[in-house]
Parts: structure tokens; sequence; C-alpha cells
């Protein structure tokens, strides 16, 4: 982290348990099998709705997410993509291939959607990051991304590729060139090399496809460290990729949390290591357009601290892709 910059926490507008109302929640308790007795929301993360450990009336233990689309459209949406992933690598996870909590069921009613999962005894990795659980992390993403190579069928079947699913995001610095409001609140470097950076954008996805199941979301925050254990969580953005791809969108926040600088992390991990120059580049360039052009945006509704968190990392990112070019 660069002297004087404190990491934002990676945290949202969370939805209490008890705020829920009275028949979602026992739709959900349905899906648990019993009543809630006990609700723990966590913080980690910003999905605008119900995040919670809970305890139930028959003593056991469950992971709880659930968001109205009345309070965001989104989040509901994503909800019901995540169960679809997670019932799609269930077979692997069940045999103890993927260190990630299995899904137990969902539930539905009116403008809510929730997903019941296994509950992991677990903590997040200690911010600011310490060296030792940063390498098990990097160990245990290896691993994943070997048993998640080439993507599982039924996941793959529904899972997009990755330029289809990023293409949007991935166009920060051609919708500033483009003539975007926000290019008059860009920083000096970016407004300087606008032109070079978008044409460079331009290419990221023929270098990020791969056979791949990536998450796509790699953070401290969908990190849980349970015994030896480094478990996976949050998983809606899956979608399939080039392995390497996972520890570019991961590095930004590591640095931002107190790691190394990305290229040394990426140093550290066997994918890191193999991609080219020629490849890494574009896709850093895309992620630093994505960064940078939604840190100017409005915030989306619920989120209210979700821009601060991505003009942190945009700045990471941009330093990151001024060293490659
Ligand atoms: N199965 C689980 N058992 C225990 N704790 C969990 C489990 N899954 C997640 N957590 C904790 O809850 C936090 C929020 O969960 P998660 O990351 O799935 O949601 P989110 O980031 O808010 O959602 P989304 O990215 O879908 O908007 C995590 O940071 C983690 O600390
Ligand atoms: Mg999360």
């Amino acid at each position: 982290m660069l002297p004087g910059m404190s990491a934002p926490p990676a945290e949202g507008a969370r939805v209490a348990w008890p705020d829920v109302p009275a028949p979602a929640r026992a739709a959900i308790e349905e899906a648990c099998g019993a009543a809630v007795i006990e609700a723990r929301t966590q913080p980690g993360g910003f999905s605008p709705g119900v995040a919670a450990r809970v305890r139930c009336a028959d003593g056991r233990r469950w992971f709880i997410k659930a968001a109205s689309a009345e309070r965001n459209p989104d989040a509901p949406r994503l909800h019901r993509r995540e169960a679809r992933v997670l019932a799609g690598l269930d077979p692997l996870i069940a045999a103890g291939q993927l260190p990630v909590p299995r899904l137990r069921g969902t539930a539905e009613l009116g403008p809510w959607f929730a997903l019941v999962v296994e509950d992991v005894e677990g903590r997040p990795p200690a911010l600011p990051w310490h060296d030792d659980q940063l390498g098990r992390v990097l160990g245990a993403l290896g691993r994943l991304a070997g048993a998640l190579t080439p993507a599982p069928a039924a996941v793959a079947a529904t899972a997009p590729g990755i330029a289809e699913y990023l293409e949007e995001d991935f166009s920060g610095w051609r919708t500033l060139a483009a003539g975007d409001d926000r290019v008059h609140d860009l920083d000096s470097w970016s407004r300087a090399r606008l032109p070079e950076l978008a044409a460079l954008e331009a290419t990221w996805a023929a270098h990020a496809a791969g056979d791949t199941l990536l998450h796509a979301d790699i953070r401290a925050d969908n990190l849980l460290i349970a015994g030896d254990a480094v478990v996976v969580v949050d998983w809606p953005h899956a979608c399939r990729g080039a392995a390497f791809v996972d520890l570019v969108l991961f590095a930004p926040s590591v640095a931002m949390q107190g790691g190394p600088e990305p290229a040394e992390l990426l140093a550290r991990s066997g994918a890191g290591r193999e991609v080219s120059r020629e490849a890494l580049a574009p896709v850093v360039c895309a992620l630093a357009g994505y960064f940078t052009a939604s840190a100017l945006a409005p915030p989306p509704p619920g989120l209210p601290t979700l821009r601060r968190f991505q003009a942190a990392q945009g700045e990471v990112t941009r330093r990151w892709l001024a060293a490659l070019l």
C-alpha cells in the first residue's frame, strides 16, 4: 500500500435478517429445513441484501444470501446465477475436489431470491495481507484452476465466455475516448494516453480466452481461511477464460490491501509466470479502464461504498499498466 493510502473497506449496505419481510423469511427457513434462531450479518462484500451466518432450531448452521429486486434489480439476478454455478459444481464439491461451500437450496418469494449454502467455519484473510496467508491463497487458487480446467461440462454449458461476460465492463477507455462526460474528471496520465489505451483495450478479449472456469471476482472478501483450508465463496461471476485472468482480477485488490504489487503477485503463481507480456498488457489495460471509468460513474442503487473501492484499485491498476507499457 502506498504511504498515506488507506484501503477503503470492502463493505456495502447490508439488510439484517429480521428486516426481511416475514413471508420471505419463512420461505428461506423452509429451504434451511428449520427456523432460524440466530443470524450474524457478515460485513465483507457489497451485495445490497442479507449475507448472514445462521443457526437453526434443528442445531444446523447455514450461510444465507438473499436480496430483493426492489432494492437493487441486479442483486437477485446475480444470486440466481450463483445458484446455477454452485449446482453445476456440486458433484466436484461433494467429491472434495473444490474448496467451495455446497448449495443446500434456494428460496424465492415475490421480489426476494435467496441462497442457502453450507456454513464455513472460517475467517476472511487478515488485512493488510499477511505473506503466509497470501502464499496459501495463491496455492489454493493454483489448485482451483487445475481442478476447473477444462471447465466442468455442467457449468460450461451455461457459463459465458469471458469476452461476452466482460464485454461491456471492459470498454471503459473506449467509452471515455468516445466523448463520455467523465473524460473531464480523468487523471492526467489517462487523459494523455487515452487513444493508445482505447486501442490496446480493444484487443483484450482474444488474450483472455481460455478453457478454465474462472471465478472472476477473487478478493479477500470472497475468501475464507478455515483451519488449513482456503475456501472460495461468492460465485455469480463464474465464466470461461484463461487461468491467468483470475490473478489479474485479484491483483489490484491485493496491492490496495497492503500486499505485494501486481507484478510480484503474478510472479508467485504458475499461471502468472507463464503469461506473456503481450497477453497480459491488453487485459490489464481493460481492467484499468473498467476501474477508472466505473469509479467516475454515480453509485449503483444500494451500493454507496463501491466507487471508492474501485477508485483505489484503479490507481493500482494504472500504475501496473504504466509499467507494462
Ligand atoms: N458459506 C459461507 N460460510 C460462512 N461465511 C460466508 C460464506 N459465504 C460467504 N461468507 C461470508 O460472507 C461475506 C459475504 O458473502 P458473499 O461474498 O457471498 O456475498 P457478497 O459479496 O455480498 O455478494 P455478491 O458479490 O453476490 O453481491 C463473505 O465476505 C464471507 O466473509
Ligand atoms: Mg463477496
